[in-house]
């Protein structure tokens, strides 16, 4: 009994050990940089990329933190005979893009699939991880997005349909698929950021870590208009304790500048993400910058309040009708607090308590307003304005 016990609390003391070498060690704030898919699609090409790492910092966007340089999907070739992935003609010279865009002081990252094609049809790495993973350690890849897409048919074979049982083998698959890429980027010896993309299935941000990743998608793809990202907001409650420094929930990548957003819908849209300790990576095309736009990405305070030492996501702690209140903690005591009107029409605030108590907030903590770059005080009597159709007020709060 007594050595049962003593193994036991052994085993206690490893797990903690354990856990810890699950993580990389990387991504202690949301990663942020830029990413071809929202833009460029599968028309990206080696000197899209270059060009966007010369904008990214001639914009100011690197000093502001956006480093990692994503490829998305599309880059990948046929293997040779021995499985080498070769790159196809849109990228003839991967390890020279790296080493440009190393130069640069920004990171490169890749894309690739757990089944045997991507998303977009191109060859996936099933049975070839640690080929694959040892080609992105060759060329200097510092990012992977690992998108589950072709190897959704293979969950399907082993364990045809939708019922209890088929989802519990194809879930364990679906789980050991990240593993297996896990263990190959570890085998590597290269710190690369593990991104997972597999629209949030089975609760994903329960088991991320275990898997080590630095990020997982919660939700299905983002698209450039209003209505697909407040659908995404919407699906984020609930979701904030499982963010944490290095291990993130990603409601996608940012759709700032693309399609037709508003400012004020640009504005929300970023803010939000910041508010989510979301992976900041922006997807529009950056030889377009309009200053508006530069402004939204570029924001100090916005980016700060995303990047937060203290890694703590947003909760919503308030909604009635189209406007949500949502607030999260910050390292230095204060708070960051989002007003946002997801409605049609113009809305007064006034009557609105801004549920300060219920987000932790003193009342008479002073007020930042940061889209208008305003010290509004203590706002212990209310806050008087309105918010047109998808504005967003968000404010920084002292302690
Ligand atoms: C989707 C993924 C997108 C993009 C696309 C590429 O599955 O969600 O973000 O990567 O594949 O084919």
């Amino acid at each position: 009994m007594r050595r049962l016990l003593a193994c036991t609390l052994a085993l206690a003391t490893l797990a903690p050990f354990a856990a810890a070498q699950k993580s990389n060690g990387l991504a202690l704030t949301p990663p942020m940089g830029w990413n071809s898919w929202n833009w460029f699609a599968g028309k990206v090409t080696q000197d899209d990329v270059k060009k966007a790492a010369d904008l990214i910092v001639s914009s100011g966007m690197r000093d502001a933190g956006y480093v990692y340089v994503n490829i998305d999907d599309t880059w990948e070739g046929k293997r040779d005979a021995s499985g080498v992935l070769q790159t196809n003609e849109k990228f003839p010279d991967m390890k020279g893009l790296a080493d440009y865009v190393h130069s640069k002081g920004l990171k490169l990252g890749i894309y690739s699939s757990p089944g045997d094609q991507t998303c977009a049809r191109f060859e996936g790495s099933l049975h070839h991880e640690q080929q694959d993973a040892d080609l992105y350690a060759k060329w200097g890849i510092d990012y992977l997005k690992y998108d589950l897409c072709g190897f959704r048919k293979d969950m399907q074979t082993a364990a045809p349909g939708d019922d209890a049982a088929a989802k519990t083998v194809q879930d364990k698959m679906m789980r050991n698929a990240y593993e297996t890429m896990h263990q190959a980027l570890l085998k590597t010896g290269r710190p690369i950021v593990y991104s997972l993309c597999q629209y949030g299935f089975d609760s994903v941000w329960q088991w991320g870590p275990e898997v080590g990743a630095n990020l997982w998608r919660t939700t299905g793809d983002v698209s450039a208009n209003f209505p697909s990202i407040a659908l995404i907001a919407e699906t984020q409650v609930g979701l904030a304790k499982y963010a944490a420094p290095g291990h993130w929930n990603d409601p996608d990548m940012l759709e700032v500048g693309n399609g037709k957003l508003t400012l004020d819908e640009n504005r929300t849209h970023m803010g939000m993400w910041a508010m989510l300790a979301a992976p900041l990576l922006a997807g529009n095309n950056l030889t377009q910058l309009t200053p508006e736009i530069t402004a939204v990405l570029l924001n100090k305070e916005v980016i700060a309040i995303d990047q937060d030492a203290l890694g703590k996501q947003a909760d919503r702690v308030y909604k009635e009708g189209p406007v949500e209140i949502w607030s999260r903690p910050l390292a230095d005591g204060g708070h960051a607090l989002a007003v946002i009107n997801f409605g049609e029409d113009f809305t007064f605030l006034r009557g609105i308590d801004l549920h300060l108590k219920e987000a932790g907030i003193r009342g008479n903590a002073p007020a930042h307003d940061i889209w208008s770059a305003k010290d509004l005080g203590s706002l212990q009597t209310g806050y008087k304005g309105g918010l047109k159709r998808h504005e967003m007020l968000l404010l920084r709060f002292g302690k």
